[in-house]
């Protein structure tokens, strides 16, 4: 009896042992942001993350580790968070595209960080810091939409968490631009990620090139001021110049705008669907092509003079007469004091998803050409933020997507009962016929011709100019910033414009 006794209380023991290492190296524990446990999600990130039932990743390296050994690639991409000519701070930011061995669907991108410590540069992957460790976005197979989530720090751990998909991040900002008049704009709680990736996608600021603060295999980031870790040494070796992953951002993109889960969403109320013709509810950065240091003359990108679905600007300045603007609105880039940022002429324009799905409305005939193009022409010296554009969605009718003529009249009632200026040119455009009325490419080409032809003009540079400065700040203060949850230039973390001192003098 003694002895089952001693027998029974090892095996009590034996299991209460075993118990306890399967909690010290469990599977991956995944929960919401009410510390549920989520259910099972079908995409590459969660399918990583549960592979193995007894080793949960809790840093990017072992994360790292599991997707290789699944048979995964990934690739790495690096942008200086505080201005390509100023890292002194360490800090840079990895991206990173994850993919199975022939799919571009099956998608999935992460994003973690550096710091310094001392004179090494590390990943940030220290859990006692209690802050953001890894930020992921996967494409689901099944719901057609983005996962989202991320690994926080806990301590002496780290906890994995879903925060949601692509459909509630377009609830999240479905007010956007559409609260009551005199309101501050309103957002929904469900998730952080909603601040900056407003369609609920992959985003890249600097989508197109030259990518003025990212690796590029033309431009890469000097790092030689830097002891370098073996971890951050290792994401070296796989580094990949922006371009490619701006070409897999548009993919994403494109893959999400196609979505049928989006698209039945977005069309349930025009004013949603529309909005990407009438206001930004994201932005994108252009610049030069050239670095300032090598150039001679400076290109101004066309899309910060005009929509590009209205036509195309060549408007290029000498170097001199762009450095002495520089120098005459005192221009600085904070921290290292530079002249500029790297590329001259960094400036906010509308953002490359919203012309894409400005163009698919088109396509899938939501609405004409000639719709989108007298929309677009009220204003059209302001290509982005729009006061006067943006104003106009609110007329439209809040209703789901029907025959384009049907709801074409009553949004023309609309019109001419709200009797603005702005309401009237814009009813007075759609209702002389389906055409755009010839008045409308004559005043666009005028522009056009008239700023070709003044590009050696003090004045007309000086215009653009100070254009350019407004712009700038507008990002910052327009309503698209206005959510608490976080904003799209993510001012302290990054250094993105250089900033001037004297516009208002002058
Ligand atoms: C304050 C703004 C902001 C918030 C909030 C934000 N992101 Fe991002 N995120 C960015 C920017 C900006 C980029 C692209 C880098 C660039 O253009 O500088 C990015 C890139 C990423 C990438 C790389 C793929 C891509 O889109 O280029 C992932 C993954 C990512 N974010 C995940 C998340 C997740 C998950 C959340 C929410 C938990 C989140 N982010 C919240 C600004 C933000």
């Amino acid at each position: 009896m003694k002895k089952i006794n001693q027998t029974l209380c090892q095996l009590v023991l034996i299991t209460m042992l075993s118990l306890f290492t399967i909690k010290a190296k469990a599977a991956c524990l995944i929960v919401n942001s009410q510390n549920r446990k989520v259910s099972s999600q079908n995409d590459l990130i969660y399918k990583v993350l549960i592979s193995s039932s007894t080793n949960c990743p809790l840093n990017v390296i072992d994360l790292k580790k599991r997707i290789l050994l699944l048979g995964l690639k990934t690739d790495v991409y690096m942008v200086a968070n505080r201005g390509r000519n100023n890292s002194k701070l360490g800090s840079f930011s990895f991206f990173e595209t994850i993919e199975g061995p022939n799919s571009q669907t099956q998608q999935a991108y992460i994003g973690h960080f550096t710091s310094l410590h001392g004179q090494t540069l590390e990943l940030s992957q220290n859990p006692a810091d209690q802050g953001l460790m890894i930020e992921a976005i996967a494409w689901d197979l099944t719901k057609r939409v983005y996962n989202f989530y991320e690994l926080i720090g806990q301590g002496t751990t780290a906890q994995w968490f879903y925060r949601g998909d692509s459909s509630d991040i377009i609830y999240d900002n479905q007010m956007l631009h559409l609260q009551p008049q005199g309101m501050p704009p309103q957002f929904g709680q469900r998730l952080r990620c909603s601040g900056c990736h407003s369609s609920g996608g992959p985003i890249m600021k600097e989508l197109q090139a030259p990518h003025n603060d990212w690796w590029t295999i033309k431009r890469n980031l000097s790092l030689n001021q830097f002891k370098l870790s073996p971890e951050v040494q290792s994401q070296l070796v796989n580094l990949k110049s922006a371009e490619e992953l701006s070409a897999k951002v548009n993919i994403g993109i494109e893959t999400l705008e196609q979505s049928p889960t989006i698209q039945n969403t977005l069309r349930k109320n025009l004013k949603l669907l529309l909005k990407p013709l009438f206001c930004e509810s994201e932005i994108n950065l252009e610049s030069a092509s050239m670095p300032l240091d090598v150039s001679n003359k400076i290109k101004v990108p066309t899309t910060s003079m005009l929509n590009p679905l209205l036509g195309k600007i060549d408007f290029t300045l000498t170097k001199q007469n762009y450095l002495n603007l520089l120098n005459q609105y005192h221009i600085r880039f904070p921290e290292s004091n530079d002249r500029d940022a790297d590329h001259p002429w960094l400036t906010p324009v509308k953002s490359r998803r919203e012309l894409i799905a400005i163009k698919n409305l088109i396509q899938q005939g939501v609405i004409n050409q000639y719709f989108a193009v007298s929309v677009l022409s009220i204003d059209f010296k302001t290509p982005l933020f729009s006061e006067k554009r943006c104003s106009l969605l609110k007329l439209i009718p809040s209703k789901p997507a029907g025959l384009f003529e049907t709801w074409k009249d009553e949004f023309i009632n609309e019109l001419q009962r709200s009797k603005t200026e702005t309401s009237l040119e814009l009813m007075s455009k759609l209702s002389v016929s389906n055409e755009p009325n010839s008045l409308t490419f004559i005043n666009i080409q005028s522009y056009i011709q008239s700023l070709q032809k003044n590009s050696n003009q003090i004045n007309t540079a000086d215009n653009l100019f100070r254009n350019l400065l407004v712009k700038r700040k507008e990002v910052f203060t327009s309503d698209i910033s206005k959510n608490p949850k976080g904003q799209i230039l993510e001012p302290g973390f990054r250094v993105i414009f250089p900033v001037f001192f004297s516009l208002l003098n002058n």
